[in-house]
């Protein structure tokens, strides 16, 4: 008898529900797919078909796995047809109240024993959690955007979450070919928190006059990092880069360390989101990104001051408990494609010498957003280095 395929729910078929969703359905999944909007998820289907024709015709899919993929998608506004489902993951707008609602009427419609899921970017688990009958089976699954080309899945339980349920979504983002890391619920989780200074030191930097966003871009395409930080910012849309930083400021009690660019606020206000409005820091309508009037003997200091402040940040991350060494490394490699984990580069440079640019910069600016963190002070006093392997970290 054939086994029956389990069913998997999803919620919201924009962006990040659709390519959850074919992720589900490629790793042999009945998948039911809810939006509340019927255009949603004609938009959902015609996007999937079009990824399949092109993977058939790379020789990636063959014609019968496209089909088959494509047939175990069932997309409605029906929400009682996520009755059977095992595991639902929502993906819709990212609001606290909205999502909270949608969660309790989730909790009236599939099994009590169903793992709900969400793949909030920015919101407390927790506090969703709070407001379920349930919340032990309520868990965090952040997925990166493209979410079937980007390995990173974070973890993320709430405060509630019965603790073997972490193991049990390692385990099933395993099984869909991804590579989970375990964060706590706390702002921005690891990739949104740690990320923070790539963007944010390179304002800084602008702002003072110091560098133009091409020349920081180049300074930190020549240690590694395969985007700059402005043509990222311009890709990711500056309105998005934006929110992110501010939620994260806000929810950090607006520590100094997350504070938000008046230059990045202005590129809002004027609609110069990046690449989807035509203009950002480059322009995209008639040329290529400019890459003259780079200042190559600018490039050493430059990347010195970003990554210091990127491993300060790691490092942080590391103290406060928010995930292993070997996951917060994993996370920067994986989820935003850094060239190395922070901790290992910190390592490799010394942790001496990242302090000591900490130390100056903290020292010339006398602002707390340069502190180093008290984890790097000691490991400079004893002379130690990151464990990176995952089971000491
Ligand atoms: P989107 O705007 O592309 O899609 C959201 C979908 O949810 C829309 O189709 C909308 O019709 C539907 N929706 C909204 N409220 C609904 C409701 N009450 N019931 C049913 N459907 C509803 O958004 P996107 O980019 O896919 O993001 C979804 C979630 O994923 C957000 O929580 C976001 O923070 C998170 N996320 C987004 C990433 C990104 O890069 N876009 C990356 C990682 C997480």
């Amino acid at each position: 008898m054939k086994k029956e395929k389990e069913c998997i729910g999803i919620v919201g078929a924009g962006a990040m529900g659709s390519g959850i969703a074919q992720i589900a359905a490629q790793s042999g999944h009945s998948v039911v797919l809810v939006d509340q909007n019927d255009s949603a998820l004609q938009k959902s289907e015609d996007a999937l078909a079009s990824v399949a024709n092109r993977l058939v015709a790379k020789d990636r899919w063959t014609m019968e796995f496209s089909h088959e993929v494509q047939r175990s998608i069932t997309r409605t506004t029906d929400w009682n047809q996520l009755a059977p489902c095992t595991w639902v993951i929502e993906a819709i707008v990212e609001d606290l109240d909205v999502k909270t609602e949608v969660f309790q009427k989730l909790e009236t419609l599939v099994d009590s024993k169903a793992i709900l899921a969400s793949n909030t970017s920015s919101l407390s688990l927790t506090a969703i959690a709070g407001q379920l009958s349930h919340p032990e089976r309520f868990v965090g699954l952040h997925f990166f955007n493209p979410a079937p080309l980007m390995a990173l899945v974070e973890v993320i339980p709430a405060l509630q979450t019965e603790p073997s349920l972490v193991k049990r979504a390692k385990l099933q983002m395993e099984a869909w070919g991804k590579t989970p890391v375990v964060a706590k619920d706390t702002p921005g989780f690891i990739v949104n928190r740690v990320a923070r200074p790539f963007y944010g030191e390179a304002l800084r930097i602008v702002e003072e006059g110091l560098a133009s966003p091409q020349t920081v871009d180049a300074a930190m395409k020549a240690s590694g990092f395969r985007m700059g930080p402005f043509e990222l910012m311009d890709l990711i849309g500056n309105d998005v880069n934006y929110a992110v930083t501010q939620s994260v400021f806000e929810a950090f009690y607006y520590d100094p360390r997350y504070r938000p660019s008046l230059i990045q606020k202005q590129h809002v206000d004027a609609g110069w989101l990046g690449r989807k409005s035509g203009k950002g820091y480059y322009l995209y309508e008639t040329s290529p990104i400019e890459t003259d009037a780079v200042e190559t003997e600018a490039f050493g200091w430059i990347s010195e001051r970003i990554i210091a402040l990127l491993i300060n940040e790691a490092a942080d991350a590391f103290y406060l408990n928010i995930a292993t060494a070997a996951d917060l490394d994993t996370a920067m490699t994986r989820g935003v494609n850094y060239p190395k984990g922070l901790l290992a580069w910190a390592n490799e440079r010394g942790i001496g010498p990242t302090l000591k640019v900490l130390e100056g910069l903290q020292e010339l600016y006398g602002e707390d957003r340069y502190r180093p963190s008290i984890l790097l002070k000691r490991m400079a006093v004893n002379q130690e280095a990151f464990q990176l392997d995952a089971t000491n970290a």
